[in-house]
């Protein structure tokens, strides 16, 4: 159970409303998610959880607007992304999300300033304002002395860092994170959540998909999704209730 305080949420960020998602292959249709409405506040810490093939990544997937549901309504920040051009949708994949994720990934040839650098490209920023930028934000994780060097010279732990200062250098409204523990060692996992303790409690808005219970015990509020469906979706974390949805046959 967190031990830390639990911020006021601010404004509604996240607005679905009874969305499905159905992948066509060939003869067969399997149907991902088959109706889910969820809303999500700025300055929520939430996890989403959920056995394999329960359609968390398909959810994810439609949050971050890289994919388009099948039906439904999707709201962002009060605009319907159903109604957006690519250009809009762009700029907030951009600027309003950041993405974090299993595998990090990262530029492979590029230092940490510039992997952070990335996303400010993208936005038009002058490359002086761009390196400040990306140096501070390094800095906040911790990794003001690994600016310069490359994702094969950083540890597991620290490339998640670089992965976790590029979601946060446009200052988005949510940050999305998809089994951002997946790849590490459990010890250096529960370090990257301590950082995510930390930005939460400084204003930001997380979205964690996880199938772990340990991770997701650090989140405020946790969703169950079971066969494309939210089973419950409460406040705080309550094992016994985890236990009863992830055992359930
Ligand atoms: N690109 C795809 N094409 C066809 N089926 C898919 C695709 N992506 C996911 N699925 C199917 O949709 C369901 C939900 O998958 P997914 O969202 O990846 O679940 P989770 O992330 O919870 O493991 C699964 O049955 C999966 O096989
Ligand atoms: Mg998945």
């Amino acid at each position: 159970m967190s031990q830390n305080s639990t911020r006021p949420v601010g404004p509604l960020v996240i607005d679905i409303e009874n969305i499905t998602k159905d992948y066509v292959m060939g003869e067969e249709t399997v149907r991902a998610l088959r109706g889910v409405s969820l809303q999500i506040h700025r300055n929520e810490y939430i996890a989403i959880m959920g056995p394999s093939g329960s359609g968390k990544s398909t959810l994810m997937n439609m949050l971050g607007c890289l994919d388009t549901p099948t039906s439904g309504r999707y709201e962002f920040n009060g605009k319907n992304v159903a109604e957006m051009n690519d250009d809009e949708l762009a700029a907030i994949r951009n600027r309003e999300i950041g993405f974090v994720f299993q595998t990090f990934n990262l530029l492979p040839r590029s230092t940490s300033l510039r992997n952070v650098e990335l996303p400010l490209i993208y936005a038009g920023i002058d490359p002086d304002t761009r390196e400040e930028m990306a140096a501070h934000v390094l800095h906040e994780v911790g990794l003001g002395d690994r600016m310069n060097h490359k994702p094969n010279e950083l540890s597991g732990g620290q490339r998640q860092r670089v992965a976790v200062a590029r979601a946060l250098v446009n200052k988005p409204s949510i940050i999305l994170a998809d089994e951002p523990t997946g790849n590490l060692d459990s010890k250096t996992g529960e370090e990257i959540m301590a950082l995510f303790e930390d930005l939460y409690q400084r204003g930001n808005t997380i979205i964690l998909v996880t199938h772990e219970r340990d991770i997701a015990t650090h989140a405020r509020r946790t969703v169950h999704l079971r066969d494309g469906l939210i089973e419950t979706d409460h406040a705080g974390f309550i094992p016994e209730l985890d236990l009863v949805a992830l055992d359930r046959p």
